[in-house]
């Protein structure tokens, strides 16, 4: 098996707030992270897909497309946004790396041409990386 990573790169904003619990909880929780107005990150998204390189490509998946379909299907909704209020697939979400890396794997998962998804491994920070794997 071959995997074959795309990187990509945006930023957005966002609060970490639970709405069914009190000011206090959220701030006990979450802690400067539940700041009313939010704050941003500089996001480092890598999407890998497993296969085997096709005998007339040579490639597992066509890294042009790839490119394509994350920015289609994720960067256009999220860069520079507020993702707690302008991305419809996070509506309702605590948009925390973790729900991310989970939206953006069922977004991507029926767009993936050649290969199949492995894995999406978010950078929220240069020390914090999620990384989901769909349901084992
Ligand atoms: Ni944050």
């Amino acid at each position: 098996m071959v995997y074959v990573t795309r990187r990509a790169t945006f930023s957005a904003s966002h609060r970490l707030f639970n709405p069914r619990l009190s000011a206090e909880q959220n701030e006990l929780l979450f802690d400067k992270c539940a700041n009313a107005m939010g704050h941003g990150h500089n996001y480092v998204l890598e999407v890998t897909v497993a296969g085997e390189p096709q005998p007339e490509t040579g490639y597992v998946v066509d890294l042009k497309k790839l490119k394509e379909v994350i920015k289609r299907e994720i960067l256009d909704k999220v860069d520079h946004k507020h993702l707690n209020h302008d991305v419809d697939f996070l509506s309702g979400v605590i948009p925390t790396a973790e729900h991310l890396a989970k939206a953006f794997w069922q977004i991507l998962l029926p767009k993936i041409q050649g290969g199949t998804l492995y894995s999406i491994r978010l950078h929220e920070t240069e020390n914090n990386v999620i990384e989901y794997r769909g349901e084992q």
